[in-house]
């Protein structure tokens, strides 16, 4: 099909869509938050009447200090619990299988997520197949995906390690198939968590470099949802609060993160909020080429959408600067119009990178490389991805990443 015809249709779909999506029932967890709500959570789960559940977590993190908080509270209260460390990044169908397996085994009644976004992911499927019997393999494929796992799974508790996913808030769960590396999506209100538990205790110990990718993934969701053409007021205040946040808190958990408990608390807040509002908006093209450039470069997810926010921003800025300017005067930036205060915002974005370190250029790019990239972000993100501006055509967005590679902010 031609590009502009099927940007016509793609179109006339988010119009539509744009009227329904937002309005859609998405379940919120419910939340503990505070210095030490870790040791809240045993009492939780027994007035839930929990009493075999399964943690969920990764080889590395089960030998932390901060993973036996966790373990301390449950045997505090005497629950049977159970431990799978086999998560691994990008979790697989074998992982996931060996979950569901360990579900099984110890008849259990919760599933406790710990980690980073693959580890609460993972558990969304996890935990959905094991409720239900069902085989994962067979449901992540299209539509019927939302419906096979649109049911419950057991009590699901989902600890965040790092502030910048918001899984532990979305509908989301991606497993990737190891014969062909392909991922799949999957998205069912099914699986979002019932409760997310944040203690600042947890990311503290996080290194800076990790702290400003997870940090810049929670604000591309925030600014990316707000600049959806799906965006509603409810969404608006939610993402609004969030990127406010971010400016203020995540250079702090850069600079002085392992001893700043206000700032990591605020940011895992920050993320959560934009996890909510994006479950209701989608997002935006810089998630597009981020995923490309993890899949091409291994570039981790939270520096591809970091490199690729501020670029997006100014390429949308000629069709949203309202938007934008609505996001200056949230920042308190200076701007005579309303152009001066969108482009105020993008300059803030950059040197918020510039803070963390992060180098505002597609540098990895290869020329070879780039028509391959530039198709698979259209293909994502033509549905996906409901923009104020969207790219006339391959060779546009070709071009746009390819004046990118070397600019230097
Ligand atoms: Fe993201």
């Amino acid at each position: 099909m031609l590009y502009k015809t099927e940007r016509f249709f793609v179109n006339t779909y988010h119009a539509i869509a744009s009227k329904a999506f937002p309005r859609m029932p998405v379940p919120v967890p419910n939340v503990l938050n505070g210095d030490k709500s870790l040791d809240t959570l045993a009492k939780h789960l027994v007035d839930k009447g929990i009493k075999r559940p399964v943690i969920f977590t990764d080889s590395f993190f089960s030998t932390l200090p901060s993973f036996q908080l966790l373990i301390d509270t449950l045997e505090k209260k005497n629950i049977d619990y159970k431990i799978f460390n086999d998560i691994q990044p990008d979790p697989s169908y074998a992982i996931v299988e060996k979950g569901i397996a360990a579900c099984h085994e110890h008849n259990y009644d919760c599933a406790i997520a710990i980690g980073g976004g693959s580890s609460i992911d993972g558990t969304k499927m996890i935990n959905g197949c094991a409720k239900h019997n069902l085989d994962p393999r067979k449901i992540t494929h299209g539509l019927m995906s939302m419906l096979q796992l649109r049911r419950k799974g057991a009590y699901f508790v989902a600890i965040p390690t790092t502030s910048g996913t918001g899984s532990e808030a979305t509908t989301v769960t991606v497993v990737t198939d190891e014969k062909t590396n392909q991922k799949n999506a999957l998205v069912s209100y099914g699986v979002v968590p019932d409760l997310a538990v944040f203690d600042s205790r947890l990311t503290m110990a996080l290194p800076p470099h990790i702290t400003a990718s997870t940090g810049m993934d929670a604000l591309t969701h925030a600014m990316e949802s707000f600049m959806s053409t799906y965006s509603t007021k409810q969404t608006d205040e939610m993402n609004l609060k969030s990127i406010k946040r971010i400016f203020e808190f995540l250079p702090r958990a850069y600079k002085n993160g392992s001893e700043d408990h206000e700032a990591r608390t605020e940011m895992a807040l920050a993320s959560f909020d934009a996890g909510k509002a994006f479950s209701k908006t989608l997002l935006g093209w810089a998630h597009g080429i981020s995923h490309q450039l993890g899949a091409f470069y291994k570039v981790p997810h939270g520096m591809g959408c970091a490199i690729s926010l501020p670029h997006v921003l100014q390429f949308a800025l000629p069709k949203a600067s309202d938007r934008l300017a609505i996001i200056a005067d949230t920042l308190g930036l200076e701007g005579s119009t309303e152009k001066e205060k969108a482009q105020a915002v993008v300059d803030a974005v950059f040197e918020l990178n510039r803070t963390l370190n992060i180098d505002s250029k597609f540098d990895m790019l290869k020329q070879e490389d780039v028509s391959a990239i530039a198709k698979n972000i259209i293909k994502e993100g033509n549905m996906a991805y409901p923009s104020h501006r969207n790219f006339d055509s391959y060779r546009h967005l070709e071009s746009f990443l390819m004046e990118r590679r070397d600019f230097a902010y």
